[in-house]
């Protein structure tokens, strides 16, 4: 087994520990009290079959059922400054398929999430156009609409785990992503409308995007991009955009950092060059070692995280059949394929997709085993449809150094104990 780094936390899980509980949590055998108990649940007519159930939902937006209550957004204390600026986390652990529900999907907020009504919402377009113009959110309605599905992940993403393993949970060292399906209108049919596409050479061109919000959250997209796949969103997964995506109306730039999908979007200037705003210079870009650091990385690279089992999704079932899922994505395109790792990166097996990977899109994968209750590494690694190929952290940080936050694609490692507990660990 490769040389194992433990998460240096104080909550950690001693080796010697999760070794002892391990003979105790293997047994498969169930008592035979338990197991009277268990065929009564389909031999005996149980309460619920017994009596008139509640008719339909009286509340007005139904909600998961509350034994499902655990599957909600999270957040880590220490890492959300205050509630205006912050940070929650997608249960990407527990959810399956590839459709992120918006309720719990992350949210990730530089002055809190804003209240704006349909009625009040002006989306205004200036700047090197022939005509300005200011439109309503009524007016976009009356576009040529599509469908798409996208993730969204925040540059941020795994940040934390550059220095060594650190969050316990792939809630929290790969949450801030979701995956939806958005309605709205493509950004080049707009641009059409203000005189732009007829306007001549727009090669050298960019868009500065702004949203409604006290932060603004202004960032420059070169109009090849703006031309190409950006979209203007007013619904998600079928409905509005929650008040906390952006509502009524946000920009989708398909397998680019999150900070450059604008929410509460209100402003478009067409300028012939980047504007170079906070957010695209003292923050989303990543220190190398030797002090400089890189400028526009804009795609996501390729990425992939076990989800289950993870660190809140221990296997309680013991050894035998076991399923391993996760996800998978790449801001350069569709995902290939997918390879699962059990002994932390020394034999790879290909997992099934889910079904084919679609672009700048979210995969499921998964990997049936026969899991014969010894430790595992468990390690997942994407490969896009250019090739490329997720790196170890080893080989991230041999090129990226330690100073960085943003762009953190690394292979991830979870080690799974004997007795089925999961822990956050890095191999050498
Ligand atoms: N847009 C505005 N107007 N204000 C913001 O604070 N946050 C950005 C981006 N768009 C932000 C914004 C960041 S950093 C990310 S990662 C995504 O929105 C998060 O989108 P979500 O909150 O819908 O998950
Ligand atoms: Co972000």
């Amino acid at each position: 087994m490769s040389k194992v780094n433990k998460r240096n936390t104080q909550t950690r899980r001693s080796f010697l520990r999760g070794a002892a509980l391990s003979s105790a949590g293997a047994v498969v055998a169930v008592s035979s009290t338990a197991k009277e108990q268990s065929e009564a649940l389909i031999t005996e007519a149980q309460s619920w079959a017994q009596e008139l159930a509640d008719g339909v939902d009286v509340t007005p937006y139904g909600l998961p059922i509350e034994h499902e209550g655990d599957v909600i957004r999270r957040n880590v204390p220490w890492l959300t400054a205050d509630a205006v600026s912050s940070v929650n986390f997608t249960p990407i652990h527990a959810l399956d398929g590839t459709i992120t529900p918006q309720g719990c999907a992350f949210e990730r907020h530089h002055s809190g999430a804003i209240d704006l009504k349909k009625e009040d919402y002006r989306l205004m377009i200036n700047g090197l156009v022939d005509k300005p113009m200011i439109f309503t959110y009524f007016d976009l309605e009356r576009f040529p609409r599509e469908n798409h599905v996208y993730f969204c992940e925040c540059a941020a993403n795994t940040g934390m785990e550059w220095a060594g393993a650190q969050l316990n949970g792939a809630q929290f060292t790969h949450g801030m992503i979701h995956n939806m399906e958005y309605t709205g209108v493509p950004l080049r049919t707009i641009l059409n409308e203000v005189g732009l596409i007829a306007a001549g050479d727009l090669k050298d061109k960019w868009v500065f995007v702004e949203g409604a919000d006290a932060s603004s959250n202004g960032r420059s997209i070169p109009m090849e991009k703006a031309l190409d796949d950006v979209f203007v969103a007013f619904k998600a997964n079928g409905e509005a955009l929650r008040k906390e995506h952006g509502y009524p109306v946000r920009l989708v730039v398909p397998g680019w950092e999150g900070n450059m999908w604008v929410k509460w979007l209100r402003r478009i200037e067409v300028t012939d060059g980047p504007v170079e705003s906070r957010e695209e210079t003292s923050k989303y870009t990543d220190t190398l070692s030797d002090g400089r650091s890189r400028k526009w990385t804009w795609a996501m690279d390729a990425k992939s995280v076990v989800t289950n089992p993870s660190p809140q999704m221990p296997i309680k079932h013991g050894s035998g059949s076991l399923l391993i899922s996760g996800l998978a994505w790449s801001g350069h395109g569709a995902i290939k394929r997918v390879d699962v790792s059990l002994d932390g990166g020394k034999n790879w097996r290909i997992a099934s997709l889910s079904k084919p990977g679609e672009k700048m899109a979210v995969s499921r994968f998964y990997f049936h085993t026969d899991w014969d209750g010894e430790e595992m590494l468990l390690q997942s690694r994407a490969i896009d449809e250019t090739g490329y190929v997720q790196p170890t952290k080893t080989q991230l940080r041999a090129v990226r150094g330690l100073n960085s936050i943003y762009h953190n694609n690394c292979i991830q490692t979870w080690h799974v104990g004997k007795n089925g507990s999961v822990e956050n660990v890095e191999v050498s």
